[in-house]
């Protein structure tokens, strides 16, 4: 999406992002044509605990190769590529924000990953998909700035093939009046659309899912933030970091995090279902 007044377009808008990122390789002395998953792990996992909490969900996940993987709200891609290179899945990795999805596949050109990773620029609550198409939709970090959960719950579920699993790693609040902004995907509170945990389970189970993993992962989330906002403080931020994402505000928000995440005004959940 182009749409400049669309206050979500306003909130991720980052000219330039692949020129960025591959400028802040070179400075690292980083061969561009020996780019791998490791080096761009910085950047592009735009997500609580980045690649090392997509690999933990991947692993209860029972992935097997070939299999058809969506990523809604899927950013520049790291989980997509991820999953495509370790796994061997074909990933379809769908975002709102053009300039993402472009700087998804010149990123997935880099790593030659082109021929199990595709991006498409679109709505999670339209998905421009057909009924029944993917064997696992995957989701990190999109539907707290989705306002109609039961559009984006019920768009997820008509894409899944019977059998298929929903996996989602999201941000709940507990009382969402009282959460520190700026967080990592809203400067304040018009863009943000935190529910309660009981009423994602309630929404949940107005669909046949069966469960199959549920893990609160709010306290290892919250030392993860302490830690890297100590590392800031510190060191600053390192050239190939999500501050090409997130911006001037970066270590607000991420001290906001280690906040509401050690005062429990938000959650962190991770979820396997199977239709
Ligand atoms: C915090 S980022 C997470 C990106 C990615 N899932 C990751 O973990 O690296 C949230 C992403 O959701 C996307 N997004 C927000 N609302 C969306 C919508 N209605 N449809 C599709 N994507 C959306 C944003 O453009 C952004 O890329």
């Amino acid at each position: 999406m182009n749409d400049s007044n669309n206050p979500i377009v306003k909130q991720y808008s980052t000219p330039n992002l692949f020129n960025s990122i591959t400028n802040a390789l070179k400075n690292t002395n980083k061969n561009l044509n020996e780019v791998t998953i490791k080096d761009l792990a910085s950047v592009d996992f735009f997500h609580i605990r980045g690649h090392q909490s997509t690999k933990e969900l991947a692993n209860v996940c029972e992935l097997t190769p070939n299999l058809k993987i969506l990523d809604i709200g899927c950013g520049i891609g790291g989980t997509v590529r991820y999953l495509a290179s370790d796994y061997g899945c074909y990933v379809t990795g769908l975002d709102i924000i053009d300039e993402y999805t472009k700087t998804a596949s010149k990123l997935s050109e880099l790593l030659k990953l082109n021929d199990k990773t595709e991006f498409k620029t679109g709505s999670a609550i339209n998905l421009p998909f057909r009924d029944e198409m993917f064997d696992v939709v995957w989701t990190e970090h999109v539907q707290m700035n989705v306002k109609d959960k039961n559009k984006f719950y019920s768009e997820v579920y008509r894409v899944l093939k019977r059998g298929g699993k929903l996996v989602f790693h999201d941000v709940f609040s507990e009382k969402s009046d009282l959460v520190y902004y700026p967080v990592p995907w809203a400067d304040d509170n018009s863009v943000s659309f935190l529910m309660e945990v009981s009423d994602v389970e309630r929404l949940l189970k107005s669909f046949s899912y069966k469960i199959s993993f549920w893990e609160d992962k709010t306290e290892i989330s919250a030392k993860a933030f302490q830690k890297s906002f100590k590392k800031i403080k510190l060191n600053g931020f390192p050239p190939l970091g999500l501050q090409l994402l997130m911006g001037e505000n970066t270590a607000d928000k991420i001290k906001n995090m280690a906040l509401n995440l050690s005062e429990k005004r938000l959650t962190v959940i991770q979820c396997v279902r199977a239709k």
